[in-house]
């Protein structure tokens, strides 16, 4: 397995290897991904597999032009295409019934197909060279961290890659915000990169469906967490270890920013380096109640467990 910085030959290594059938750490803007090509059943299956996913947990497809969309799917409503001219290339995904160009094994057999354009480019230029749409769910072993740094992906998974493509650290850090726009109105399945606010002045009001393990079949409760025990606490005391919001006490406190997009690109790699620490407990401070903060939240309360 090698980490390969992208280039002209690695971007084509990579789109040979995914035609071959293998799979491969994919940067995005939000998370690393594992890639495979979403029409080849084996691979897709394989990439189940890796995870230590259970097979009814559908995997997001990736395409870099809204033309490829049209291929995935068989109906596009107005809402919908608005929300991908706003957000799109970027950390959205739309579901929306799927074509016979996707296989089942992808979906979970769900007649729902879920699309994102990633804003990566080196995404991007991965899936142009393929010339295929790419399966990719975040490269975590099931209910840990995401990776948003190459060298953040579990070992366990890189054994099952024939190459990662090391696009640096994910602007982003936390997986895209999924939409259903299979049925008349919109609803959010899963908050991330693109917040609700954002999402409502493109199409108005949105139904929220949080939480979430009812209609997102991937969201189960305890998700997203670190090895190490994981608390939600007012305030850290002084020999606490933990993520903080007001200046540490100590060397095991990581102080992340109040503004609440930049503290979500930093919470998944900031937990990742607390948690190989061997600390007893990691603490952090709860972030304030205000409806930008939805998608650390999220996160934070699955890490809680
Ligand atoms: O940011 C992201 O979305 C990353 C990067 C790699 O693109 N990918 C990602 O994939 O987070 P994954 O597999 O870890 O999460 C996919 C989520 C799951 O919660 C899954 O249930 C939901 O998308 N999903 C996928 N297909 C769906 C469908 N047809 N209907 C409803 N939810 C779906
Ligand atoms: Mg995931």
């Amino acid at each position: 397995m090698k980490i390969l910085l992208p280039s002209d030959n690695s971007i084509q290594e990579a789109a040979d290897s995914l035609n071959r059938g293998d799979l491969i750490g994919l940067p995005t803007e939000t998370v690393y991904g594992i890639a495979a090509v979403a029409t080849n059943r084996e691979a897709v299956l394989r990439t189940f597999e890796l995870k230590r996913r259970p097979s009814g947990n559908p995997l997001i497809v990736h395409v870099s032009s809204m033309d490829q969309v049209e291929y995935l799917v068989t109906a596009i409503p107005e809402f919908a295409r608005r929300l991908g001219e706003a957000f799109w290339p970027g950390p959205l995904t739309i579901v929306l019934p799927k074509s016979s160009t996707i296989p089942p094994e992808v979906t979970g057999g769900l007649e729902t197909v879920a699309v994102r354009i990633p804003s990566h480019k080196v995404a991007r230029l991965i899936i142009e060279a393929t010339g295929a749409p790419l399966s990719a769910p975040s490269a975590n072993l099931f209910m840990a961290l995401s990776p948003t740094l190459a060298t953040h992906i579990a070992l366990e998974i890189l054994e099952g890659l024939s190459l990662v493509i090391d696009g640096g650290p994910c602007d982003i850090g936390l997986e895209s915000t999924v939409v259903d726009c299979a049925e008349s109105v919109p609803t959010i399945l899963r908050p991330g990169g693109i917040s609700r606010q954002q999402i409502e002045a493109v199409v108005g009001a949105v139904s929220v469906n949080l939480p979430l393990e009812r209609r997102a079949p991937g969201s189960y409760l305890r998700h997203y967490s670190p090895r190490t025990p994981f608390r939600l606490v007012d305030r850290l005391g002084p020999s606490d270890a933990g993520i903080v919001l007001t200046p540490p006490q100590n060397d095991n406190q990581i102080e992340l920013p109040r503004e609440p997009s930049r503290y979500g690109s930093m919470l998944y790699r900031t937990l990742f380096t607390l948690d190989q620490r061997g600390l007893a407990e990691i603490l952090t401070e709860w972030p304030p109640l205000t409806p930008e903060w939805e998608a650390v939240w999220d996160r934070l309360r699955k890490a809680a467990g």
